[in-house]
């Protein structure tokens, strides 16, 4: 998730009016920074890695003549955070500059394509193939415009793309699919930018642009069309209302909630990934001796459920360790034969660090899952995935537990494949499935939200919670709990529910509120016998359950429903997200700040 900025004037720099902007889309990225600026013809540029500020004091961002200009802040996905990553990108002659949020699939294939007639590649990200497509373009005849749309036409993905040429240099090509991309309508100014905060002091007359739409802006006209059938579109600007806090969270009160409405986009990148990649960690993780899942808080949950992904998928026994228990739990047997499989959204967690170092002082083999190119655990991983859920802002793990958890489901079906222990139909079934969980957890998401208030409202006083689930439900439970607890500092109990009869259930009285995950799986027949169990002794039963599962609703005081069927091992990437908001709602309906709870950091850096 970066942030991109354009900005044609009548009168006036350009650049200090994108550095300005670009700090204020920061909180969408902020590991390297970029401008590019056109003036009497010549297109300049500054960029290098590291923070705006640091960047800015290094090489001047304001510095940059012209009255046109684009820039970017970024937060890598393909390439690390390094000067020749950082974003504009470029042509061979440096004619043409780009500026991009987003992920291009198929850039491996357009990029050899290219290098096959002569164009030089000077950067690893997905990017560079733009410019270098538009260049070969406008080599056959075409206009800039032109030459920007037929090479939309070639790229398969996500983008949100700014583009600036020397060639005709009045003009700020600009256009997107999936990432985000609004123009702002100034006087004797257009603007473009991921997202409203970046022109909101500037103006406040907005156009969205939709998916599938390019645009040409000049300082006093903006055009739209349809990229597929070229067809113009006429859009008035709107008036908004927002402050720059509101517009960063997009309108949503906190960024929790921001980022809970996020998921189906994050959960679609991860689609996305490189099959490179995954195949290679997959061909790690089946010749590994043994294979431990280190991880922290949310992502040690994860670790929980990819632990029953490998044995269901791929017949793969793992040890999902909590990371600070790593060393004690099992340092004496780690050794070359062991892999390490760490998760870890920021990259940075010292307890999972200090578990990785230990293994690695061992010989053993380290996997990094991560949210964060250029973290300290893709330094030290030999081979490392980034889940490319973007900056997540709230300090409660949502948009990056879902992912994590798709990411790692990838994983088990193609280790899976190697290893040839399930049926091809099934296999095909599982991967169809993982394709239609973004538009299962956007239409859970839709469906929940008011019941999800509803049932805070009236739940609002209780103490304690509980949180039962069975089989891989069991980890939904369990990371449920932590939502609730973390964000609303409700006492929430989790365990798998075949052993709440040995212990808690001596907690259970009248009332006592017992959230269930119950998708319907192998686990249900037992699951109902735990509801019956705690039915008897008065509980109140909140499940979460597949939309028309009229038995569970029968036995339920409230319910959450997930449209759709999916495989047991996928219910966890849906089913948690009602209780995501039920926690969300609850610490607002009690008056905290979901954002910042107490005592707690995004990213706890010391052991
Ligand atoms: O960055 P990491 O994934 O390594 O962070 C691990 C935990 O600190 C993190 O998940 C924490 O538990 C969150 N507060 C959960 O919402």
């Amino acid at each position: 998730m970066c942030g991109i900025f354009g900005c044609a004037l009548k009168n006036g720099k350009a650049a200090p009016l994108i550095h300005a902007a670009l700090k204020r889309l920061e909180y969408r990225g902020y590991d390297s920074v970029g401008e590019a600026t056109i003036q009497n013809g010549i297109l300049n540029i500054k960029k290098d890695q590291g923070k705006i500020d640091d960047v800015h004091k290094a090489i001047d961002l304001d510095n940059l003549p012209g009255n046109i200009g684009i820039g970017h802040t970024r937060w890598a996905t393909h390439g690390a955070p390094y000067q020749v990553n950082a974003h504009p990108h470029t042509d061979c002659e440096n004619k043409i500059a780009v500026v991009h949020n987003g992920i291009i699939e198929n850039f491996s294939e357009i990029k050899k394509e290219l290098e096959g007639l002569g164009h030089e590649f000077r950067s690893k990200t997905d990017t560079e193939v733009i410019p270098h497509l538009i260049e070969e373009n406008m080599k056959k005849g075409m206009s800039l415009v032109e030459a920007v749309r037929d090479s939309l036409k070639r790229l398969s993905g996500s983008y949100a793309i700014a583009v600036l040429s020397n060639i005709e240099p009045d003009k700020i090509v600009v256009a997107r699919n999936e990432s985000p991309l609004v123009i702002g309508v100034g006087e004797e100014a257009t603007y473009c930018a991921s997202d409203i905060t970046a022109f909101l002091p500037l103006t406040n007359r907005t156009v969205i642009l939709e998916n599938g739409e390019l645009s040409v802006l000049e300082a006093d006209k903006y055009e739209i069309w349809n990229i597929d059938d070229w067809k113009p579109v006429k859009r008035e600007p709107e008036q908004v209302t927002w402050t720059t806090e509101m517009a960063q969270k997009q309108g949503y009160p906190h960024f929790m909630i921001k980022e809970i409405y996020e998921q189906p986009r994050c959960l679609r990148d991860t689609l996305r990934l490189q099959d490179l990649y995954l195949d290679l960690m997959a061909t790690f993780l089946d010749r590994a001796g043994e294979v431990f899942l280190v991880a922290a808080g949310t992502s040690y949950h994860a670790c929980l459920a990819a632990s029953y992904m490998f044995s269901d998928l791929a017949f793969l026994a793992t040890h999902p360790v909590i990371a600070s228990e790593f060393i004690e739990q099992e340092g004496m047997a780690i050794n070359i034969n062991s892999t390490i499989l760490a998760v870890s959204q920021s990259g940075e967690t010292a307890d999972t660090l200090a578990a990785v170092d230990y293994a690695r002082n061992r010989a053993a083999t380290i996997l990094g899952l991560t949210n964060a190119v250029g973290s300290t655990l893709t330094r030290i991983s030999r081979v490392y995935i980034v889940q490319q859920s973007g900056p997540e802002i709230g300090v409660a793990a949502t948009k990056t537990f879902t992912s994590q958890m798709s990411v790692l489901a990838q994983l088990a079906l193609r280790v899976s494949k190697i290893r040839g222990k399930i049926g091809h139909r099934q296999i095909e079934e599982l991967e169809k499935s993982v394709n239609q969980i973004p538009d299962i957890v956007e239409a859970t998401i839709k469906k929940n939200e008011s019941k999800v208030l509803d049932v805070v409202k009236k739940l609002k006083k209780k103490p304690v919670f509980f949180f039962l689930g069975r089989g891989i439900s069991s980890a939904t439970a369990q990371e449920a709990r932590l939502k609730l607890m973390e964000i609303a500092y409700v006492p929430s109990i989790a365990y798998p529910a075949g052993e709440s009869k040995h212990g808690p259930i001596s907690l259970v009285e009248p009332g006592f509120p017992v959230v269930f995950v119950c998708p319907r799986d192998e686990t249900r027949k037992t699951i109902v016998g735990n509801i019956m169990e705690m039915k008897a002794r008065g509980a109140s039963i909140i499940s979460v359950i597949e939309e028309g599962d009229e038995e569970i609703k029968s036995l339920s005081d409230e319910y959450f429903e997930v449209p759709g069927s999916l495989p047991e091992i996928l219910t966890p990437i849906a089913f948690i997200v009602p209780l995501q908001q039920l926690a969300y709602y609850m610490a607002v309906e009690k008056g905290l700040n979901p954002d910042m709870p107490r005592n707690l950091a995004k990213s706890v850096t010391v052991k």
